[in-house]
C-alpha cells in the first residue's frame, strides 16, 4: 500500500463581521435569492450569487420540478445565468446559503457534484480561480479559494486530450 495525501484548504469564519464588505453584501444577496427559490417539494430553498469581474451580481435560486431530476439547483441556475449573460466576463466569486421551514441549517451548505463540476468548468475557462462562499441559515461561514479545493481530482478539459 502506498497512501498519498492531499492538502486542501478553506477559510472559517464564525461571524458575517469577519468577511469583507465585498463578501457579505453578496452573501446578502444569496440570503435575498433564497425567497425566490420554488421548492414546493423539499421546502430546501437554496440562493447564489455571483460577483463578475465586471462588478455585476447575478443571482439563482433553485428550481423544482413535478419529474424531480428535471429541477436545478441555485447554483447552477445562477453560474448559467451569468455565463449566458456575461460569456467572456470572469466569476470572482460565488456566495450560497439556504433556509428552511423545517429546522435550522446551522451548518454550510455545500454544492453537489454536478455543480462543483460546473464550477471546475468555468474555472478552467476563465483560468482563474472563483472564491466560493458557503453559509448555513446560522453557524459558521467557510471560504473556499478555487475548485480543486472542492473537488479534488478534477475532471476538465485538460483531461480531453
Ligand atoms: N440544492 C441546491 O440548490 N443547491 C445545493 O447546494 C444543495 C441542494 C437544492 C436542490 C433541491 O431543490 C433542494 O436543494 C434539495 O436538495
Amino acid at each position: 500500500m502506498n497512501t498519498k495525501e492531499i492538502k486542501i484548504s478553506y477559510e472559517e469564519y464564525l461571524s458575517l463581521d469577519q468577511l469583507s464588505e465585498e463578501d457579505k453584501t453578496l452573501l446578502a444577496k444569496a440570503t435575498e435569492t433564497t425567497k425566490k427559490a420554488y421548492a414546493p417539494y423539499s421546502g430546501f430553498c437554496v440562493g447564489a450569487a455571483i460577483l463578475l469581474d465586471n462588478g455585476e451580481i447575478i443571482c439563482g435560486s433553485n428550481q423544482e420540478n413535478a419529474a424531480y431530476p428535471s429541477g436545478l439547483c441555485a447554483e447552477r441556475v445562477a453560474m448559467f445565468a451569468a455565463a449566458s449573460q456575461y460569456p467572456d466576463v470572469a466569476m470572482k466569486t460565488i456566495a450560497i446559503t439556504a433556509h428552511t421551514d423545517k429546522f435550522e441549517i446551522d451548518i454550510p451548505v455545500s454544492p453537489c457534484g454536478s455543480c462543483r463540476q460546473v464550477m471546475a468548468e468555468y474555472e478552467h475557462k476563465q483560468q482563474k480561480h472563483i472564491k466560493i462562499i458557503l453559509k448555513g441559515a446560522s453557524g459558521k461561514i467557510l471560504i473556499i479559494n478555487g475548485i480543486e479545493n472542492l473537488l479534488p481530482f478534477v475532471f476538465n478539459a485538460d483531461n480531453l486530450k
